[in-house]
């Protein structure tokens, strides 16, 4: 088995052939699939039907489990459908139900569908997302990715300049207040606490500069927070130009991995009277972004 990558869109993404996910990889297709995210960025492998068992196996092939002691949503431990290490981006409830529109867990994963990076949230933000496509809808339902290092490199110099050294603040609650979710309790306002987060960052690996946008930003250090929305949304409508943007358009068993240093994404509508089943397992990041403050 030989690993090989293809280019599929013209800035970024790779897909993968010659890997069966659930099987123990060697050393040198770690290598090569290391090596194509550095590259890429995304990458798609098809027709992977593997249990949650196994794709935390592959997952940790490539780091450390992601894991904190506090919550990244609202969905309480016991309502959880998943085991550990798998978090779940399905409509479905503990009982495999479709989710209430009127259930502050759906207000709360609608948010999903804001250009994001996963974890920008967390002191320490996330490496790798990997996403398996388990159940899906018969209509909508992609997942779009937006390529972080193409649209840094199309900034003027200017921008450049002013933005190099810039730290922002982001929450869940700046996302989810965007969209008009605002009904949280003390506890996970507390939770949800901002944590600093440098807006350009550099990859450890190729030292390409990359802008580390994400909805979650809600305020720029030292700036307004008017003047620092605007101009969050100027960049983000800047970096989510249709040339940076690949929109995944999944099968059943597409395993989708991304690195959240390199790129944003987001959800698109579906019919919510179907079951969107797909499941992703998270890869810690090497260190925080900024110094973060106590
Ligand atoms: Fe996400």
């Amino acid at each position: 088995m030989s690993v090989t990558i293809r280019q599929i869109h013209p800035v970024f993404v790779g897909e993968v052939a010659g890997v069966v996910c659930r099987r123990p990889l060697s050393a040198e297709d770690v290598a090569a699939i290391e090596a194509g995210m550095d590259e890429y960025a995304v990458l798609v492998f098809r027709d992977q039907n593997f249990t949650d068992e196994e794709q935390l196996a592959f997952t940790r092939h490539f780091g450390e489990l992601e894991s904190y002691q506090t919550a990244g949503h609202i969905r309480k431990q016991e309502d959880q459908r998943l085991g550990p290490g798998i978090a779940d981006f399905s409509n479905l409830d503990k009982h495999g139900n479709i989710l209430s529109d009127r259930e502050r867990v759906w207000f709360f994963k609608l948010g999903d569908r804001l250009w994001h990076s996963d974890s920008s949230f967390r002191p320490i933000p996330a490496k790798y997302s990997l996403l398996s496509g388990r159940v899906l809808p018969s209509w909508g339902a992609n997942t779009e990715f937006a390529d972080m290092r193409a649209a840094y490199d199309a900034l003027d110099a200017r921008t450049k300049a002013e933005i190099e050294d810039l730290v922002c603040q982001h929450s869940l609650i700046y996302s989810r207040e965007a969209i008009g979710f605002t009904d949280m309790t003390p506890e996970e306002i507390a939770a949800f606490e901002p944590v600093s987060q440098r807006l350009v960052r550099t990859h450890p690996v190729t030292g390409r500069k990359s802008l580390f946008l994400s909805s979650h930003a809600g305020a720029v250090t030292g700036w307004t927070v008017p003047e620092a929305r605007m101009f969050l949304r100027d960049l983000t409508e800047h970096a989510t130009q249709r040339e940076f943007v690949y929109s995944h358009a999944w099968r059943p068993y597409d395993l989708v991995m991304w690195d959240n240093r390199a790129t944003m994404h987001r959800a698109r509508r579906f019919d919510r009277n179907e079951v969107r089943d797909v499941r992703r397992t998270t890869l810690a990041g090497d260190a925080p972004t900024v110094e973060q403050i106590a």
